[in-house]
């Protein structure tokens, strides 16, 4: 007698009844860049197949996601003016709280995530305000976050993403958002972020590459995994109602350590580079497309991702509709 493991994959039908992994359409989520000035839409040349919305335009780019069954965007946005305390990022007629109010107003069932960030609003393009050293001050910018954030809460987005890596802002962010009568809306904490250069083309996209230095001193050095651990604690901790690991495809053993150790949902976010280099590979007929990301897509699923963010969640709805 032989064990005959491929007696399981003689066929189609066989195959998927055995298969133990689905990539769910509900469960991608996919990143909108929208922009303040008109003159700044358009396609984004680091990411093809990806450009900025007016937030007349990112309203019709929702609907056309929802109709194929992407049923969760996230949301960034691009100013008209940035300076160095990102006062833009207050304005309750900002961007991003104009983009949530057409979207929900639009499509009550689209579930608008909202980044919180800061360094698509300052001038000097790091994520907070800086002290006189020129590096970010943690406590007035976790202030200044959570201040934000009652102004998402406000235009009336479903759940806050912060993405800066500032200690104890989940706390911050969550007394605020109760204190102002905000306690349904949730908190998807950015909570292992590295310091990657797989974010480059995102900041072309978003304008938000550091004017000088890195973000090193508040996003986490890549080669750690105990230490995400620790971030992955503290924001559930203070009252994080999911986490996030990013970037995707080199933190996939962090996705696993997560999704092992913690109850909450697991994202992870499959960043502008690693959606660049597929593209560029695509294009350079190097690869197969379709088959690409869809073995990408439930690479994440099988290392534990309950909620994938991806630049791809428009296309692979598109082939493979609402499933
Ligand atoms: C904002 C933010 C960044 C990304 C998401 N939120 C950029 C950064 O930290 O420099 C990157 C997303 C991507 O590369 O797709 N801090």
């Amino acid at each position: 007698m032989q064990i005959r493991p491929r007696r399981l994959r003689r066929t189609p039908a066989l195959r998927a009844l055995v298969r133990e992994h689905h990539v769910r359409t509900d469960a991608l989520v996919q990143p909108l860049f929208v922009v303040e000035r008109a003159s700044d839409a358009g396609p984004i040349s680091s990411m093809p197949g990806i450009s900025r919305f007016t937030v007349d335009g990112a309203v019709n780019e929702a609907r056309e996601l929802f109709a194929l069954g992407v049923r969760s965007v996230l949301l960034f946005g691009i100013p008209a003016s940035k300076d160095a305390v990102a006062s833009s990022n207050e304005d309750p007629n900002g961007v991003v709280q104009r983009a949530i109010r057409a979207i929900k107003a639009a499509l009550p069932d689209m579930l608008v995530i909202a980044d919180l960030c800061n360094c698509e609003y300052t001038d000097h393009g790091h994520c907070g305000i800086l002290n006189e050293r020129g590096d970010v001050e943690n406590d007035a910018t976790v202030a200044l976050l959570a201040r934000v954030a009652i102004t998402y809460a406000q235009a009336g987005v479903d759940v806050i993403a912060p993405s800066d890596m500032m200690d104890g802002r989940v706390e911050a962010i969550r007394c605020a958002l109760d204190a102002h009568g905000f306690t349904e809306i949730a908190i998807l904490a950015y909570s292992a972020k590295y310091a990657s250069a797989f974010y480059g083309p995102f900041r072309e996209a978003a304008g938000s590459t550091p004017q000088f230095g890195d973000r090193r001193t508040y996003q986490m050095d890549p080669p750690n995994a105990r230490e995400a651990l620790r971030e992955m604690a503290l924001d559930v901790e203070e009252g994080a109602d999911a986490i996030m690991v990013k970037p995707g495809l080199p933190y996939l053993d962090i996705v696993r350590i997560a999704r092992d150790t913690f109850e909450v949902p697991i994202a992870v976010y499959n960043v502008s580079g690693e959606y660049s280099m597929l593209q560029a590979a695509i294009a350079n007929g190097w690869i197969e497309g379709d088959r690409a990301i869809d073995e990408l897509l439930a690479g994440f699923v099988r290392a534990g991702a309950d909620i994938i963010i991806t630049y791809f969640a428009k296309e692979y709805a598109r082939r493979h509709g609402a499933r």
